[in-house]
């Protein structure tokens, strides 16, 4: 059987690489969370076999409202098919869904060290932020990202500089299960992409826009009504020097100008042309203009995909069941080789 799956895995000319990556549903996405992952998500779809998720079990490490979760997954999902996630060119789901995560998620939590976890800076950060639930999920956490990448045999994985140590995590779990079992999974490579903005804080831009700060000012919401969008561009903190140019020490015009290139397609000295001798505030209109240009339809389009919960029900639905066809190949093969009774 496992013979007959190879020569039919090599019989395939030129396979298109896959990818797996997962979003939390842990509340509004901001327009860094857009520029920096959701769009590559998007670009991603023609050039590989993708497989994306909303990452709800990794949700409950911190407590969440069982009515709320549920409500921001499905938002999450909405919202990510108002962007250009196509659910006809990818495989997309709820992690819930597919019962092989939670399943490979125990197994590989016996082949990670308790110091590997120890290591890991989003767990320092989570329990130092939560530190009234410190739980045994949020400890292991990285296992189960580790089961929803190796699960898929993704060759790749688009991570941020935050998740970074989960991936390399996941790398260091699987060489160590394919040592033991002979080959099993695929080690994952990540994937980093040039077009990916990072997007800082519009009023301290040494900072991360973060949906969590405390004020909303300092981000964007890729919900947030167009006058809205243009009122927290117009507040943004910039400089005194009055110069539309990219340089150290010009974090807040850096950024916008990171964001306007990111969409509108201009380079930054393309930009500086653009803005020679013009002050900030016509710069910050544009900017809020482009952004609204980009997210407007996506709106538009997810108001109108949330008026109809059961069509995305059955589209989560039937991205779940091409998952699970492809997981179980991968969990079956797992617990044969450990020794599990099936
Ligand atoms: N931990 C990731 C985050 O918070 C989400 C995630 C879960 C993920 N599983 C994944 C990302 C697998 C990439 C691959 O951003």
């Amino acid at each position: 059987m496992e013979n007959i799956e190879k020569i039919e895995e090599k019989a395939v000319p030129e396979k298109k690489k896959r990818i797996f990556s997962a979003i939390q549903p842990s509340g509004q996405m901001t327009l860094g969370n857009y520029l920096g992952a959701i769009r590559n998500w998007v670009a991603l779809q023609d050039e590989f076999e993708c497989i994306y998720a909303t990452a709800n079990l990794h949700a409950i490490t911190v407590r969440q409202d069982p009515k709320k979760l549920k409500e921001n997954t499905t938002n999450l999902f909405a919202l990510l098919i108002a962007s250009g996630v196509d659910p006809e060119k990818c495989v997309f789901f709820h992690q819930s869904q597919v019962p092989a995560h939670a399943e490979l998620s125990w197994v590989l939590s016996t082949y990670t060290q308790f110091g590997e976890l120890s290591r890991m800076t989003q767990f320092k950060d989570k329990s130092a932020k939560h530190a009234d639930n410190i739980n045994a999920g949020l400890f292991t956490y990285p296992s189960l990202m580790a089961a929803d990448i190796l699960l898929y045999q993704a060759d790749m994985v688009p991570v941020g500089a935050d998740q970074k140590q989960h991936l390399e995590l996941t790398r260091t779990i699987a060489e160590r299960f394919n040592g033991v079992y002979g080959n099993t999974f695929v080690v994952p490579e990540p994937y980093i992409t040039k077009t990916a903005a990072r997007v800082m804080s519009l009023l301290d831009p040494s900072k991360k826009m973060s949906k969590s700060d405390t004020n909303t000012k300092s981000f964007i919401l890729m919900v947030d009504e167009p006058a809205t969008i243009m009122k927290k561009f117009r507040s943004a903190v910039t400089d005194s020097e009055a110069s539309v140019r990219y340089a150290e020490g010009k974090d807040g015009i850096n950024n916008l100008m990171e964001i306007y290139s990111a969409c509108t397609g201009l380079n930054f000295e393309q930009i500086e042309d653009e803005f020679r001798g013009k002050g900030y505030g016509d710069f910050k209109t544009a900017v809020g203009e482009a952004v609204v240009a980009q997210l407007e339809p996506i709106q538009v389009r997810y108001k109108e995909l949330l008026k109809d919960k059961k069509y995305l029900d059955e589209l989560a639905q039937k991205g779940a069941e091409s998952a699970s066809k492809i997981a179980k190949r991968t969990i079956d093969k797992v617990y044969r080789k450990v020794g599990l009774v099936r």
